[in-house]
């Protein structure tokens, strides 16, 4: 649970002070995820806690139809400036949204959801599980959900300040929620589980252990 906008004020700061704070290059996930996408006949895609854009842009740039949250201001606003600056306007919409409340679309909306080390924040596990009922929610049948979160064989897990069950505070100032393959496996009720694959992220500040996790809406 986060203790009021405190992480959310930590994230406006860092974006303020650092136009490419994880880099220009898109992540590791999204390059794997896109030809996932395309196999999927993905055309509209949710990307949850986009930040400043590098995976939305690359996206965008691939022929998919992006909407873009964050509850980020400083984020959404960088993000939407890069996409300008790239004529990608058209086919990116970016929404200043917390993710903590339900998704402000219809059911059945998009084809697939995505998100890169997103659900791995100040989330409880009963939030994170609300979170991905309704990604279920507003994907189609058979549209898919990839995700990452750090993992339980990162450097930093079980290091730094306690906050909550699996939860640190790392000396930058993020809570970071790491995550097991088990609880994973628990977490992905009501989807098809396609896929839980470890990867290292090694944009900056530091190299990350994730786990990827590809879900599936039942037809
Ligand atoms: C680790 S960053 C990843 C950013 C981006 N996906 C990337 O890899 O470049 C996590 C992002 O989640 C956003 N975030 C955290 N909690 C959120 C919430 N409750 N609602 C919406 N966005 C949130 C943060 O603002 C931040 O941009």
């Amino acid at each position: 649970m986060q203790e009021g906008n405190s992480q959310k004020e930590q994230w406006d700061r860092t974006y303020a002070s650092a136009n490419e704070f994880f880099g220009r290059e898109p992540s590791e996930l999204a390059v794997s995820a896109l030809p996932m996408m395309k196999e999927h006949g993905a055309r509209t895609v949710l990307e949850l806690g986009c930040g400043q854009g590098r995976d939305t842009w690359y996206f965008a740039r691939n022929g998919l139809s992006v909407t873009a949250l964050d509850y980020s201001d400083t984020g959404i606003c960088q993000m939407q400036d890069a996409a300008k600056k790239e004529g990608l306007e058209e086919v990116v919409t970016a929404r200043v949204h917390d993710a903590r409340d339900p998704l402000p679309f219809p059911d059945a909306s998009f084809d697939a959801v995505y998100s890169h080390m997103f659900f791995t924040m100040e989330f409880s596990e009963e939030e994170v599980s609300k979170m991905l009922d309704d990604c279920r929610r507003v994907l189609r049948p058979g549209g898919i959900n990839i995700y990452s979160v750090r993992n339980d064989h990162d450097p930093h897990y079980g290091k730094f300040e306690p906050k909550g069950k699996d939860m640190w505070k790392n000396p930058m100032g993020f809570v970071v929620h790491f995550f097991t393959e088990e609880k994973l496996r628990e977490l992905s009720s009501g989807y098809e589980l396609l896929r839980i694959k470890e990867f290292e992220d090694s944009s900056p500040p530091f190299t990350k252990k994730l786990y990827e996790v590809v879900l599936r809406k039942p037809r």
